[in-house]
């Protein structure tokens, strides 16, 4: 692995890699283990968009491995007034160690990769939040101790969680079924190759329309805002469109009486998921939360140490 952009540059057994270091770093912080792992390291972090956990989660983890973070808001760096990602990537690498970078094109994120000479991680874009879905598997393993045999159904938007639920699950093996109006299915070509993956980790993938027929026997139910942000202008058609994808009782009626509800946060109660059920016991969302530090941490430490 040398960058994080997408899925595709983790295998199967890279995968499950940072799951053991990301658990045994967990464990160790319950702890407070000191480490070292990172000393003298800088991670850049670029934000072009909001963020909460992104932002906190990779600047207290690199802190905690000994090295530190620099937030670097697009809006204040050159980049903002034009300089060339080229350009900004060559520059950064002589200082850096790493870059984090939230944005709004993916090719953005591999302009930054094709000319820095350091590892990028990407920390959401338009098109994939591979972070949040590498946390998701993790946090799943952690409640039901295995990743295949198991369904995932999304319910919403098929944007880059979305995606980054498809191409995780469908290279780890675990089926996922995803439930979302005909007008903002998933990308076509993403969809493509989870289902080449889906093939051959011998998992299911479908796209359906109705939310309830894709929520019998869930494992984990998995919901995401109805506008993402740079969606902000179709506030109100996006609430007209997706006012039945909502994880609620009813829905979580029909999954397993074991079902884990997750969501990448920051949620909107009475839209994409009612308060009873992502307050409710079923819910791991804080967790989930939680564990993007620990999974992030593996993440830097395999791919800056
Ligand atoms: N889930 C997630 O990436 O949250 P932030 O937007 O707060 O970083
Ligand atoms: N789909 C959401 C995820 C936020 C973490 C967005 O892009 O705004």
């Amino acid at each position: 692995m040398k960058h994080l952009l997408t899925m595709a540059d983790l295998t199967k057994k890279e995968i499950k890699e940072v799951f053991s270091l990301a658990k045994k770093l967990k464990k160790e912080n319950k702890k407070n283990v000191v480490h070292k792992l990172l000393a003298g390291k800088s991670l850049g972090m670029i934000f072009a968009k909001s963020s909460t956990r992104t932002r906190v989660s990779f600047e207290t983890g690199i802190y905690q491995l000994g090295g530190q973070g620099i937030f670097l808001s697009s809006n204040d760096i050159q980049l903002g007034r034009g300089e060339s990602i080229n350009d900004t990537a060559k520059v950064l690498s002589r200082y850096l160690d790493g870059i984090m970078i939230r944005t709004f094109a993916h090719t953005d994120v591999e302009e930054l990769a094709e000319h820095g000479s350091i590892p990028i991680i990407n920390g959401l874009t338009d098109s994939y939040h591979p972070c949040q879905a590498l946390t998701d598997l993790f946090t799943i393993y952690e409640y039901k101790g295995q990743l295949s045999n198991l369904k995932m159904v999304y319910i919403g938007d098929g944007n880059n969680v979305a995606h980054s639920l498809l191409l995780a699950t469908t290279k780890i093996g675990m089926d996922i079924s995803i439930a979302t109006p005909n007008d903002y299915r998933p990308d076509l070509e993403i969809l493509h190759v989870a289902e080449r993956w889906a093939r051959e980790s011998g998992s299911q993938v479908e796209v359906v329309t109705d939310p309830l027929q894709a929520a019998q026997g869930a494992d984990i139910l998995y919901t995401d805002v109805w506008a993402s942000m740079g969606d902000e202008m179709e506030k109100e058609e996006r609430e007209e469109a997706f006012k039945d994808y909502q994880v609620n009782a009813e829905v979580m009626n029909v999954a397993q009486d074991d079902a884990i509800f997750l969501h990448c946060l920051p949620a909107h109660r009475g839209e994409e998921v009612t308060a009873d059920v992502i307050d409710g016991e079923q819910s791991v969302v804080f967790e989930q939360a939680e564990n993007r530090m620990h999974v992030q941490k593996a993440i830097m430490v395999k791919l800056m140490k």
